[in-house]
């Protein structure tokens, strides 16, 4: 299971050597949570500071578009990122941006929150390389996970093996050192990590990201 450090929980005083503290848990993947004010009641960063990071590491960057209009600005944040994220909320959009991704063979991830059924997403799940299950409801790091959301776990890791398809299923949002082991034991994939993990001081982070990806 792949551990996904979301960095909006970081310490940006010093996001140079924080992002550098990743890089040396030996993980692989930077979760980034662009958000507009306007699709989440919050904002945070956007391509300018994605492509930054881009310069500063080689994880790779998988950046989640909490955004309203993300046909307008995908384009732009693919320059950077490894894998980008849109929410099937925001309707027609979500499929067109699916569409951009296979034409451009690009990595495209589809979110679904807390109160959507996974069904909506079974039309275009071929075609995405992860389902990210939100655990909160969008917006903000630290908050407390949504447990009774979990049996989406099992809905997608049936439907996968019945289809023969192989996105990953991956859990965002309040995943903390303790249930992170019910996700592992539940077969999910990959697992954003905001307040848990940049809440440790960087010996601690490589000491628990390092026995956790222990193969068990
Ligand atoms: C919430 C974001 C999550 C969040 C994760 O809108 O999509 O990625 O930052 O942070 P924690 O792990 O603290 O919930
Ligand atoms: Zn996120």
């Amino acid at each position: 299971m792949e551990i996904l450090p979301s960095i909006i929980a970081a310490d940006w005083t010093k996001i140079y050597e924080e992002i550098k503290s990743v890089e040396n848990c030996n993980l692989n993947y930077l979760h980034l949570d662009i958000m507009d004010g306007h699709f989440v009641d919050n904002l945070t960063f956007g391509m300018l500071i994605v492509d930054a990071i881009r310069k500063i590491t080689h994880l790779k960057l998988d950046s989640h578009l909490m955004i309203k209009n993300p046909k307008k600005f995908i384009e732009e944040f693919y320059k950077s990122s490894d894998i980008v994220d849109v929410h099937i909320e925001i309707g027609e959009e979500a499929f067109e941006c699916i569409e951009f991704a296979k034409k451009n063979n690009l990595k495209i991830g589809i979110v679904i929150n807390p109160k959507t059924h996974p069904k909506y997403i079974l039309p275009i799940v071929e075609d995405v390389e992860q389902v990210i299950i939100m655990t909160v409801n969008p917006g903000f790091a630290g908050q407390e996970m949504i447990k009774d959301v979990l049996w989406k776990v099992d809905y997608l890791v049936n439907f996968r093996e019945k289809s023969q398809l192989n996105f990953k299923i991956t859990i965002d949002g309040g995943v903390n050192w303790e249930n992170i082991n019910e996700l592992k034991k539940l077969n999910v994939d990959r697992v954003v990590m905001g307040k848990s993990f940049f809440s440790l001081n960087y010996e601690e982070r490589r000491i628990y990201a390092l026995k956790f990806q222990k193969p068990q």
